[in-house]
């Protein structure tokens, strides 16, 4: 990218902003997010940024207390001159709600994509939670891109998992959980899952006695309430398999989901840091700087 790339961030990710400058020389702006006594937000870039590309980082998960900063921002951006706006954000929310689940609600992933999209040139984020939407594409209108954690993900497990058996949750999984079994030479399953409520899931565990001599790794995207993780675990102790190692891309956690995945009997839980957590062991800075790398955007 050419045209001075400055980067922002607005709640944290400091860790992605240092290691981008870092890597590709970009300076890092300063901005303040201020709240009025009325909890009215003002966004203040400190930085001069005329003419230059800004890049804000954002992560979202709970996105509803960043988005009308995050959204300030840009604008604020655009209209102190900045060439191009660009967000990455490392999570990005409502990817789940792909389709009107019941009759009296809308689709919200694509009212939050219409709402991003209004505001930034372009984005980039890890492992969207592609299910019904195949590509960012059927409800972005700006590029985007939807990078992978899977090699760092099966890096990771080279170094710290012996004789690893993949297992993911649900049919989605399977586009993560296959590629990365494939990169580690690994055997992979994949089960099927019911979710009856926010917290209720129900997972069937094919025949797997052949793995009773396997570390069982759960890989799945996004853990939230870790109801998903935590019924597998269960039918894995069912079966007599090992306690298995628990990696989620997105370290979501609601309210106490990781002490109680802990408590179920995950062996180990580890996350990618595109939700800062004290999960996190798998780093996939350097996946948004390979593809800043090759971004054409002037
Ligand atoms: C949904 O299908 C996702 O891939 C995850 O399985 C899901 O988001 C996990 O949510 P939870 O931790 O609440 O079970």
């Amino acid at each position: 990218m050419k045209n001075n790339p400055i980067v922002f961030t607005l709640f944290g990710n400091n860790d992605c902003s240092d290691a981008i400058s870092q890597a590709l020389g970009y300076s890092v702006g300063k901005l303040t997010v201020h709240s009025f006594p009325d909890e009215e937000t003002v966004v203040r870039i400190l930085t001069p940024i005329q003419h230059a590309q800004v890049i804000f980082i954002s992560t979202l998960d709970r996105p509803n207390s960043k988005i009308v900063s995050l959204l300030f921002a840009a604008k604020t951006a655009r209209e102190l001159g900045a060439a191009k706006v660009g967000l990455i954000a490392p999570y990005l929310a409502y990817m789940r709600q792909d389709k009107q689940f019941d009759q009296h609600e809308g689709i919200t992933s694509k009212y939050f994509a219409e709402m991003i999209s209004e505001y930034f040139d372009w984005m980039m984020t890890i492992d969207p939670h592609l299910h019904r939407w195949h590509s960012l594409s059927n409800i972005y209108s700006i590029p985007t891109q939807a990078l992978h954690a899977n090699a760092r993900i099966a890096e990771w497990l080279k170094q710290h998992v012996t004789n690893p058996v993949l297992i993911g949750p649900d049919s989605e999984s399977s586009q993560w959980v296959s590629e990365i079994a494939k990169m580690i030479n690994a055997p992979s399953l994949i089960l099927r899952k019911v979710r009856a409520g926010d917290k209720q899931v129900h997972v069937s565990v094919p025949q797997i006695a052949a793995y009773k001599e396997y570390t069982p790794v759960l890989v799945d995207d996004i853990i939230s309430t870790a109801a998903t993780m935590i019924a597998t675990v269960k039918q894995l102790q069912v079966l007599n398999l090992k306690p298995p190692v628990c990696i989620g891309v997105h370290a979501v956690f609601a309210g106490v989901a990781y002490e109680n995945l802990l408590q179920a009997g995950a062996a180990q839980i580890v996350t990618c840091n595109t939700i800062a957590h004290v999960s996190n062991g798998i780093d996939v800075n350097s996946v948004f700087i390979a593809a800043l790398k090759l971004l054409l955007i002037d």
